[in-house]
């Protein structure tokens, strides 16, 4: 039998539902005989930036994957902006509002930086199905100088250009859609302390703007702990830290890794040691 209180069936769980944009409960999901999540559950207040962190296959792109369409959860179910949620592809996701930069860069190497950055929403001379690349090239130089990320030409193949300037353009792309949830797995990844610096910026713009609410996977504490409001550390399958950034600090976040590397080893000498 349900508590009194307990939320029916396909109703958000009532604390402080209304302010999330974006609210996951219980999502597992496997791959075979891999449990990359167990129990997640994560919510997205809006106008916040989450941080989310944790190991090399703790299954941080999983849950982004998931949240932005590409992968079904095995369990749990989905909110957003408080309605049950079930997106059924990346382009129903973004439909509603939700846009996402993958980890691997869904970017066209042979397309140039311009095509890249309005893929799927080129601009056409209405009524003919004729690319308008001069407004295309205007616009996307416009987008690339307000992030501040240099790049000379825009008319060259992406896959002539640097990991950074790749992640850059992605993140561009992503920042000028009308989405109003943004996922960026891993923006930095790929680029140096300068460019991240004005990533980074860009994503603080975006907060002050309070138009857009973001979850960003980073691995930098400092990073986390400068550009984000709140950071979550997936752990085990599930969400193992979920706090302010005010209220955490680099040692805290550095402990609880720490901890669980000396758990993985300790698992290990079990494991490996003789039977007595
Ligand atoms: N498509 C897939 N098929 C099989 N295993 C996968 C797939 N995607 C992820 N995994 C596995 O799930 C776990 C979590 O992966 P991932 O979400 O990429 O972790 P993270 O992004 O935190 O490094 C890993 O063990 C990974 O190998
Ligand atoms: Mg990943």
């Amino acid at each position: 039998m349900a508590e009194p209180g307990t939320p029916l069936q396909g109703a958000p769980t009532p604390s402080a539902a209304s302010e999330d944009v974006l609210r996951v409960e219980h999502i597992g999901k496997r791959f075979g005989p891999v449990t990359a999540l167990k129990d997640v559950n994560l919510h997205l207040k809006k106008g916040e930036v989450l941080g989310l962190l944790g190991d090399n296959g703790a299954g941080k792109s999983t849950l982004i994957k998931i949240l932005c369409g590409f992968q079904k959860p095995d369990t749990g179910r989905m909110f957003l902006r408080g309605e049950p949620y079930e997106p059924k592809s990346v382009d129903d996701a973004r439909a509603k509002g939700i846009e996402t930069v993958y980890q691997d860069l869904a970017l066209i190497d042979e397309l140039s930086v311009f095509h890249n950055l309005f893929l799927r929403k080129e601009r056409v001379h209405k009524p003919l199905p004729l690319l308008a690349n001069r407004q295309m090239k205007r616009e996307a130089r416009t987008a690339l100088d307000e992030i501040g990320i240099n790049i000379p030409r825009i008319d060259v193949a992406v896959a002539r250009l640097s990991g950074g300037q790749r992640q850059a353009i992605a993140v561009a792309r992503t920042v000028n859609s009308d989405a109003d949830i943004i996922l960026l797995d891993e923006p930095l990844a790929a680029m140096g302390a300068k460019e991240g610096a004005m990533i980074l910026d860009l994503v603080a713009r975006l907060k002050e703007e309070g138009r857009v609410s973001i979850i960003m996977i980073l691995h930098n504490y400092v990073h986390v702990l400068e550009a984000c409001d709140r950071v979550s550390m997936i752990q085990d399958g599930a969400i193992a830290l979920d706090k302010p950034t005010a209220e955490t600090s680099v040692e805290e976040l550095t402990d609880i890794v720490v901890n669980e590397y000396k758990r993985a080893r300790m698992a290990n000498h079990e494991d490996t040691a003789p039977a007595t």
